[in-house]
């Protein structure tokens, strides 16, 4: 029985992961908060560890004979620069020097984001690979990326796979459901710019089964610094369907059983929304979804990678269209009366 750590097990895709390592053998410890919901993780056998990313000290003895750990913990909105790089950074530096100092070192697959590569601008609209340069625009993006490079450091001494997600859906998760609800309520979807921008998704229990792939077989960080192969034990996850994103919505429209109307929205109108938002946040005192950061992703270009890779050495499979898989999130979402 593997021993497994996981950090972010108590949010949208930990909870996906937790589900699909339950189901193998492993022995699950996850990092908690104080303020953490684990209710939903019980029936899964899960040990709890009381800690926080930010404070190295409080998971120092969470690793002792560990096999593997997934780093899932991550901040995707902040109502400061700081607070962005203090978790996707820092926090990924602490859990590393904790893995470090384990009496065997366990294997390490990190959850970065397509936004530590950056959007696809111009005109060629080819898809991200492993191996493409990284362009983040957005200071989610930024600190992802500088948690990554903190992985490719620690990499001769740990072995470690990054997985890169485009936006993942599914069962349990408010950020696309803040994509649904407007179609639902209103019928409208809107689209932030003029120019026409394309999107990778992934369904999150896809995203889960290839982690657990990722673990067992993935390639690893080169162990020699940039001397690897360029994209070396990287993996982007995704369908390889990326609609536009007002095909996108009306996707969604289908999957709700609603006629869809697509309207764009000028750039400076989607800036006065995100400076909106910031001032909500600040005054909330909690980062609201859209965001002068998020604005920055929205207008930035297209977001689509290719899994080629993940598929041709892990099996990465989508067995179910998107459309269905939208259709199944939002009869979920129904189900759970969050629509
Ligand atoms: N969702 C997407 O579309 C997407 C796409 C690409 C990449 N990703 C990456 O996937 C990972 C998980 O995302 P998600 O969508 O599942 O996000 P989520 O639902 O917001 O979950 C974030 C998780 O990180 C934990 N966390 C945050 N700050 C922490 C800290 N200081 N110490 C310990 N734990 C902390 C949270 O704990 P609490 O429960 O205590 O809040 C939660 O378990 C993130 O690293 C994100 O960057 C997500």
């Amino acid at each position: 029985m593997a021993k497994v750590f996981v950090t972010g097990g108590t949010g949208f895709i930990g909870y996906h992961l937790i589900k699909a390592l339950s189901e193998g053998d492993h022995e699950i410890r996850c990092l908690a908060r104080k303020t953490s919901r684990i209710e939903p993780l019980r029936p899964f056998g899960v040990q709890f560890v009381q800690g926080d990313i930010r404070d190295a000290d409080s998971i120092t003895g969470a690793l002792s004979d560990v096999q593997i750990v997934f780093h899932l913990a991550g901040t995707t909105r902040a109502l400061r620069r700081e607070e962005f790089f203090r978790v996707n950074e820092h926090g990924t530096r602490h859990l590393l020097d904790a893995c470090l100092r384990c009496k065997a070192p366990p294997v390490v697959v990190f959850v970065s984001s397509l936004a530590a590569a950056g959007p696809v601008v111009g005109r060629s609209l080819a898809p991200k690979v492993e191996e493409s340069p990284c362009h983040p625009v957005s200071l989610y993006g930024i600190s992802k990326r500088a948690g990554e490079k903190v992985a490719e450091k620690y990499a001769k001494d740990l072995p470690i796979t990054i997985v890169r997600p485009g936006i993942v859906f599914g069962e349990w998760d408010k950020d696309c459901l803040e994509m649904f609800r407007p179609i639902a309520r209103t019928g409208i979807h809107l689209v932030p710019g003029y120019r026409r921008k394309y999107y990778s998704l992934v369904y999150v229990g896809d995203l889960a089964n290839l982690l657990i792939r990722a673990a067992e077989q993935g390639e690893r960080l080169p162990a020699n610094g940039q001397s690897g192969q360029p994209g070396q034990g990287y993996y982007f996850a995704a369908y390889e369907e990326t609609p536009s994103y007002a095909q996108l919505g009306k996707m969604m429209g289908e999957a709700l059983g609603r006629r869809t109307l697509v309207i764009p929205v000028a750039p400076p109108v989607v800036w006065t929304v995100a400076l909106f938002g910031e001032i909500t946040g600040q005054l909330r005192k909690r980062p609201v979804l859209f965001t002068w950061d998020k604005a920055r992703e929205a207008l930035a270009g297209s977001w689509i990678c290719s899994a080629a890779k993940a598929r041709r050495q892990l099996g990465f499979e989508t067995p179910i269209a998107l459309l269905d898989r939208l259709r199944q999130t939002v009869a979920w979402y129904r189900q759970a009366q969050w629509l």
